[in-house]
C-alpha cells in the first residue's frame, strides 16, 4: 500500500526539482507531473431533483425490490493530484443514462424508459488511499440529436477543497460510437486515452474497469 507523500516528501526525495533550479530543468517537470484529466461539459441531465439514495451500488435503489435492468459493471480507480499522489475524501458525483440509454431527467426526451430500479446517480468519496469504486450498470448510447448518438459514457463532477472542480466524462473501450462523438473526437489522442476506462479484471461475473481521476492545482 502505497504511503501518503507530502510535497515536501517528494522534494526530499527528489522527486520534485528545486524551483530555483529549473531553468535548464524543465524536463524533469514533464516527467513528474501527471497530465490533469481532460474537462468535458456537464451536459443536461445532472439531476435536479434529490434522492435518498445516492450510494456506491446503483444496480438498486433502496426501499424498491427489483433490480436494474442491464450489464452490471464495476469502475474503480484512484483520485491523484498531478504529482501522484493519492488525493484522499473528494467527493465523487456521478450520473448516467441507464442500460437503454434514458436519463431520469425532465428534460430527457429520449424515448427509452426509465428504470425505475436504477439509481442513476451516485455520490461517493475517496478512501485515505484516494481509491474509490462503485457498481453500476453499463449505460446506453442515446441520440443526441438527429445526426448524433452518444456512446456509453458516465458523467463525473469531482470537489476537493483546494482544488478546482473537475467535471468530466468516463468512456468504454472499444466503443464503435466513440470516433463520431462530437465530444470525445474533438480531444487529442491523450486526452481520448485519458478519458477511456480500462477493463483490467472480473468480478462476479462482472466487467471490472479502472478509470483513474487527476486534478488540476498544487
Ligand atoms: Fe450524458
Amino acid at each position: 500500500m502505497m504511503k501518503k507523500l507530502s510535497r515536501r516528501d517528494l522534494v526530499k526525495f527528489g522527486v520534485v526539482g528545486a524551483v530555483a533550479g529549473l531553468s535548464k530543468a524543465t524536463e524533469s517537470w514533464s516527467e513528474v507531473i501527471i497530465m490533469p484529466t481532460p474537462e468535458e461539459v456537464e451536459g443536461p441531465f445532472y439531476p435536479v431533483a434529490d434522492q435518498i439514495d445516492k450510494d456506491a451500488d446503483m444496480t438498486q435503489v433502496t426501499g424498491r425490490s427489483g433490480q436494474a435492468l442491464g450489464q452490471y459493471i464495476i469502475i474503480r480507480g484512484a483520485v491523484k493530484d498531478r504529482f501522484g499522489v493519492p488525493v484522499e475524501n473528494a467527493t465523487i458525483d456521478i450520473w448516467q443514462a441507464n442500460a437503454a440509454g434514458r436519463y431520469d431527467h425532465p428534460r430527457d426526451s429520449n424515448r427509452a424508459p426509465v428504470d425505475p430500479y436504477f439509481q442513476g446517480w451516485a455520490v461517493i468519496h475517496s478512501d485515505t488511499n484516494g481509491l474509490f469504486r462503485f457498481k453500476t450498470v453499463k449505460p446506453g448510447a442515446y441520440p443526441a440529436s438527429r445526426s448524433w448518438t452518444r456512446p456509453p459514457h458516465i458523467h463525473f463532477k469531482i470537489f476537493k477543497k483546494g482544488y478546482p472542480e473537475l467535471i468530466t466524462q468516463m468512456y468504454f473501450p472499444n466503443e464503435p460510437l466513440n470516433a463520431s462523438d462530437l465530444l470525445f473526437s474533438n480531444k487529442t489522442q491523450e486526452e481520448q486515452k485519458a478519458m477511456v476506462a480500462q477493463k483490467t479484471d472480473e468480478y462476479d461475473g462482472m466487467d471490472v474497469y479502472t478509470y483513474n481521476i487527476v486534478l488540476r492545482g498544487h
